[in-house]
């Protein structure tokens, strides 16, 4: 079984981790205070320290940190280089130098998708079930806000990220007609590939802390319904088709493929 303490590596961080603790209804515990070798189980630390909140395995020699990360590392580097709108991801939602849809990302995650399409021009709401997960997220889009202060390029970005905890079926069930969004995206954790070298230790952390996302077939009857243009599904490649339904058209990479069901015509 998977068991998630909060933890702080420092006094001054003891009133956050308290009410993150508090929020999550898990225990609170001071980093360097635990036995952590002595664990059968895998378990899992959300760590707030001054670098923000992570995800931190226990033994920590397991895999690195698992956190949110916007103003560096692999987000940052795509959103400079990553293709602009020859992207597939791109092409999927439909933006063109003419049309920068809105975007409900139904399964936010850590968010880079939605930073991507974001980075492109799009308003992107992410939704995010997971406590866990969404702590992570709104983290990161803390600290990216902080740091766009010094940079207007990355601020403008965030700033057409909203961030919503809740279930996307509960999202989309609430939403009236008039409140339909250009384009619903959807990336549901993937269904285990048998052949599939073995994934990386980080994301074998992240799928044990969110589950399998079984309910993810109800989702797409839902968005298709709620979609002013266009539902994308992320799929890696060589998965079935989301509920077995088949979609207009596919976008194939090496590793992923998109999905794309068309509803109407896009503006041009
Ligand atoms: C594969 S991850 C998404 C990764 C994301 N596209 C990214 O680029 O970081 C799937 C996420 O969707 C969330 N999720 C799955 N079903 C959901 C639902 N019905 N409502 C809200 N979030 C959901 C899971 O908790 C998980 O964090």
């Amino acid at each position: 079984m998977t068991s998630i303490k909060v933890s702080y590596s420092h006094s001054e961080f003891h009133a956050e981790a308290a009410q993150l603790a508090a929020k999550l209804g898990l225990d609170v515990v001071m980093l360097g205070l635990v036995q952590s070798d002595t664990t059968v189980d895998q378990d899992y630390h959300l760590n707030i320290g001054p670098e923000g909140l992570s995800l931190l395995p226990v033994p920590r020699a397991i895999h690195g940190p698992i956190m949110c990360q916007f103003d560096s590392g692999a987000n940052s580097h795509r959103r400079k280089y990553g293709g602009g709108n020859g992207q597939a991801i791109a092409k999927a939602v439909g933006l063109s130098g003419k049309f920068y849809p809105n975007v409900l990302d139904l399964t936010a995650g850590l968010g880079s998708d939605g930073f991507v399409l974001a980075g492109l021009g799009c308003r992107v709401k992410l939704l995010e079930r997971n406590a866990v997960v969404f702590s992570l997220l709104q983290d990161g889009l803390r600290r990216a806000q902080h740091v766009a202060l010094d940079d207007s390029e990355l601020g403008e970005v965030i700033s057409r990220m909203a961030l919503i905890e809740s279930d996307a079926q509960d999202f989309l069930a609430a939403l009236t007609e008039d409140q339909c969004e250009d384009v619903i995206y959807l990336d549901p954790m993937f269904p285990e590939r048998k052949k599939r070298a073995k994934v990386k230790k980080e994301m074998q952390a992240f799928q044990r802390i969110v589950g399998a996302d079984q309910d993810a077939a109800d989702l797409l009857p839902l968005a298709l319904e709620r979609a002013r243009y266009r539902v994308v599904v992320k799929r890696s490649a060589g998965a079935d088709f989301l509920a077995g339904k088949q979609p207009s058209y596919s976008l194939e990479g090496k590793s992923t493929r998109f999905d794309i069901f068309a509803l109407r015509k896009l503006p041009s």
